[in-house]
């Protein structure tokens, strides 16, 4: 199969790429390579992909909210599939840099919608977040619960794309499916993500900044659950049959909540990194910041019944896991 990644050089899109290429497939990756965090460990992660696929993987440095340069850039290349997982991510960040978000995840997904139309692309699978469940007392997260109460920018933008797939699988008959992924973690993680920044400056000996004193929850998903619930929903394209879908939808169109179905205490995984790190932490205790969620706990019957999904790997194996590999890249 041919797969047009985006995203390619981020922390899922790599991971996802590699996967494909070692069962065979073919994957042109996009990425903007943008400065959000360090551009060499994209770099490092392009490196891999192109050593892993040799001439079954492309890689092509361009921006896709640019619709002219994104269709000049995929001249003469074919694909049946998209995973669509660029974006500008971050919940804090929404809040200084709204217009990066508006530009990549609302105009970009409508260009990746608009390609996927075009090209009548069998199956688009697009990334949306566990944050459009806003602060939801109701726990765990369901597929079936309203989310239209976002917190942030990025929740809110991630919600959009998921109505105008709605909308583009209603008009064009479109199969989409769109996973709310749970606080993702693992080797080649995110720079701006809690996990890597509490590594990060407990090796360097200096404090972790830690918020809302400690008392937060995460649904932590290890980085190969979520590349298996991504494969899964990837061969498996909604029918467009008119039946009632994950999500509510009963155009071709599935949302899913992709998490690892356990709510872990914050200080539970400080902890697992001291632990595996050798060190102990120096806690500065702050309180709950602007568009953060107290709790996140996914729901994931829809995804485990209609795919099998079933993720296998606890944070007391997956954080010293990440740990070891954030020692060896950094050579500590
Ligand atoms: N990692 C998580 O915990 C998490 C949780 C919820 C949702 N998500 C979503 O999953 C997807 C992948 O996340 P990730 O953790 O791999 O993030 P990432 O930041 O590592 O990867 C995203 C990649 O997209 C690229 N990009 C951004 N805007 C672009 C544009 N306009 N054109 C081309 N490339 C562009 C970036 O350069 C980056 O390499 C994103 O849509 C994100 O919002 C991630």
């Amino acid at each position: 199969m041919r797969v047009l990644i985006t995203g390619a050089a981020g922390f899922i899109g790599s991971a996802l790429a590699l996967r494909l290429l070692a069962r065979g497939d073919q994957v042109i990756g996009i990425d903007s390579l943008d400065t959000y965090y360090q551009v060499k460990l994209k770099l490092d992660r392009r490196d891999r992909m192109i050593a892993a696929g040799g001439n079954r993987f492309t890689f092509i440095h361009q921006d896709f909210s640019d619709m002219a340069a994104l269709q000049d850039a995929l001249t003469g290349l074919s694909f049946e599939r998209i995973v669509h997982l660029g974006a500008q991510a971050g919940v804090r960040y929404s809040i200084e840099n709204p217009h990066a978000y508006v530009q990549s995840n609302l105009v970009g997904h409508l260009n990746i919608l608009e390609l996927a139309r075009h090209r009548e692309i069998g199956h688009t699978v697009y990334a949306s977040s566990s944050s459009v469940y806003g602060a939801n007392q109701k726990l765990p997260f369901s597929v079936d619960d309203r989310t239209d109460h976002p917190i942030s920018l990025y929740a809110a933008t991630k919600r959009a794309d998921e109505l105008m797939s709605e909308s583009y699988a209603h008009l064009f008959r479109l199969p989409l499916t769109g996973l709310r992924f749970f606080t993702v973690y693992g080797p080649w993680g995110r720079p701006d993500m809690a996990l890597w920044k509490f590594a990060q400056n407990i090796f360097a000996g200096k404090p972790i900044q830690v918020f809302n004193h400690g008392d937060m929850y995460r649904d932590f998903t290890h980085i190969d659950d979520i590349v298996a619930g991504l494969v899964a929903c990837l061969d498996n394209p909604p029918p467009d049959d008119g039946l009632e879908k994950a999500g509510g939808s009963t155009k071709p169109h599935r949302v899913y909540n992709i998490g690892n179905h356990r709510s872990e205490h914050l200080m539970k995984v400080i902890g697992l990194i001291e632990e595996a790190a050798g060190r102990k932490a120096q806690l500065e205790m702050l309180p709950m910041q602007p568009g953060d969620v107290h709790r996140t706990f996914a729901d994931i019957d829809a995804i485990s019944n209609d795919l099998g999904y079933e993720p296998t790997t606890p944070i007391e194996v997956g954080v010293p896991g990440f740990v070891n590999w954030f020692r060896d890249y950094h050579r500590l």
